[in-house]
């Protein structure tokens, strides 16, 4: 069973047509039912419900310009035939499944599925553009805070002076967390435990502490839970760092603005009270809005799914989280230190990309799925990080990145394929220059992506979703009978 575009309609499959504003119709093999598109007698037709016509230069065939947005598609083995309208850039499944039940589409890596509607974040990959609900990430990061963002993220538009009033008092004071968790929860981990394994479980663990949390129809409950959420993650965070350097544990500090207050529980030593220095606050602040959503990625999705079965938020975002943990994903700031460290000097470079090229390893923090331009949160973080910079020195390794930046983006390889800096090629060099050890690095990424995941959980529940259950298109044996072992 395959899907056929234009010219390569396979017999006893199906056809599939798409009609798009602006595209000719031609040759007979497009005339499907429900689109009715064609030439009359006169060579003059016209689709009267959809399509204008006119006459080709020099010849008396009249083409139908069809201005419908949709797709039909055409089961060759029976001849049924549906039309099925573009909505949104989407067609509706449930119209594919009407006309063709027990057909599945084949799409393991969700390359040309969209799971949910959403209206909290836009991408435009082509041209490297990202808004959330409407704000364009450059304006936000600028002019905005993170706990403003994450506000924005939830309800849809920006607080008045009230509601930012109410929000941050809410978060500041949630952001303790209960001294068995530390105590007998944290202290568990082996000594030297990767810290964003002990964030995903922690996240896990918060469940077992607020068990009311399974009432996620309720509303108030619920908010409750995104306060939480938001409010322990940094000092969640900051304690698996601490307990994974043997450091003592540093407890919130709510004089402090929510960045500020990640800092000190972070990096604060015997000093009665941490200051960090504006330039870095702000920084960590800008790096929270970078981070704070990026609509249907991997941990988004893997939220989704969990939380379509109905469990509670901790859980749903405790997946979410593991799922940001691996190198593709949210550990991919991790992995660009380590390669930019080997590489070592800007002499290497040129020999690094060629070994990337004849396919030893990747170019971490270069590519994505959706961006086929330059992140716009990779050009953002690249400032920044001349602005921290100023206050801690330059790291090093940022001419060996800018170097290999310049290499790939003038080398073919990477030009054909739309490979640019993602939102990781740059943020480590700035972690680091923080201070920040480089497990770290993935932790800082899921604190303030906790208000995406909230989001996306509020907005599916509101959506009604049915439990998440893909099909799988079956290769393996049919039914056989047992061997037993003295028979194999
Ligand atoms: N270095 C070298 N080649 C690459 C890279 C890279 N970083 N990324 C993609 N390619 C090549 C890949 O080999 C393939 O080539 P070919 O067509 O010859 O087989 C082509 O480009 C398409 O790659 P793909 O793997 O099919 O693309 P994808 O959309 O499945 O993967 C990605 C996207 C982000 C996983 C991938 O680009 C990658 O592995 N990048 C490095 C890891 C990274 O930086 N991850 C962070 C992503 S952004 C933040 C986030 O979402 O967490």
């Amino acid at each position: 069973m395959l899907l056929a575009g234009r010219g390569q309609i396979p017999s006893g499959g199906l056809h599939l047509a798409t009609a798009l504003r602006g595209q000719q119709a031609v040759g007979p093999g497009l005339a499907l039912p429900g689109t009715a598109i064609g030439c009359g007698d006169d060579g003059m037709s016209v689709n009267s419900r959809t399509g204008r016509q006119r006459r080709q230069p020099g010849t008396s065939r009249t083409e139908v310009e069809v201005v419908v947005e949709s797709v039909t598609i055409t089961d060759n083995r029976n001849g049924q035939t549906i039309e099925i309208p573009i909505v949104d850039g989407g067609i509706a499944a449930d119209q594919w499944s009407k006309l063709l039940p027990g057909v599945w589409f084949y799409d393991p890596a969700f390359m040309t599925t969209a799971a949910a509607e959403s209206a909290i974040t836009f991408v435009d990959g082509d041209n490297g553009i990202l808004e959330y609900r409407g704000y364009p990430i450059e304006q936000l990061t600028k002019r905005s805070t993170y706990l403003e963002v994450a506000y924005l993220l939830l309800h849809g538009e920006l607080p008045t002076t009230d509601q930012a009033d109410k929000w941050v008092q809410e978060i500041t004071y949630h952001t303790f967390i209960h001294e068995n968790m530390r105590k007998r929860f944290l202290e568990g981990f082996h000594y030297d435990a990767h810290p964003m394994g002990i964030l995903v479980s922690a996240i896990a663990a918060l469940s077992t502490y607020y068990p009311d949390a399974k009432n996620i129809f309720d509303p108030e409950v619920r908010h409750k839970q995104i306060i939480r959420l938001i409010a322990k993650m940094p000092t969640l965070a900051a304690a698996a760092h601490r307990y994974s350097v043997g450091m003592p544990f540093v407890y919130p500090d709510n004089s402090h603005d929510f960045p500020s207050n990640f800092l000190s529980m972070v990096l604060k030593t015997p000093e009665s009270r941490f200051e960090a220095n504006p330039a870095l606050v702000r920084a960590m602040d800008a790096l929270f809005i970078l981070h704070a959503d990026h609509e249907q990625n991997c941990s988004t999705a893997a939220l989704r799914v969990v939380a379509s079965s109905q469990v509670d938020p901790y859980s749903a975002c405790a997946a979410a989280c593991a799922a940001l943990y691996g190198p593709l994903h949210g550990g991919a700031n991790e992995a660009v230190i380590r390669m930019l460290t080997e590489i070592g000097t800007l002499e290497n470079v040129p020999g690094f990309i060629r070994s990337v090229k004849e396919g030893h390893g990747r170019l971490q923090g270069f590519g994505h799925r959706v961006y086929k331009n330059y992140d716009p949160r990779a050009k953002i973080i690249r400032d920044i990080a001349y602005e921290v910079f100023e206050v801690t020195g330059k790291n090093p390794l940022l001419d060996i990145a800018l170097g290999l930046e310049e290499v790939a983006l003038a080398d073919e390889y990477f030009v054909s394929r739309k490979l640019y800096p993602n939102v990781d090629f740059y943020s480590g060099l700035i972690y680091q220059a923080m201070g920040f050890p480089v497990e770290m690095f993935p932790v800082l990424f899921a604190v303030p992506r906790v208000a995406g995941w909230v989001a996306h959980w509020v907005e599916m529940l509101e959506h009604n979703t049915k439990i998440a259950r893909p099909r799988q298109l079956y290769v393996g044996h049919r039914r056989r009978d047992y061997v037993p072992m003295s028979s194999r």
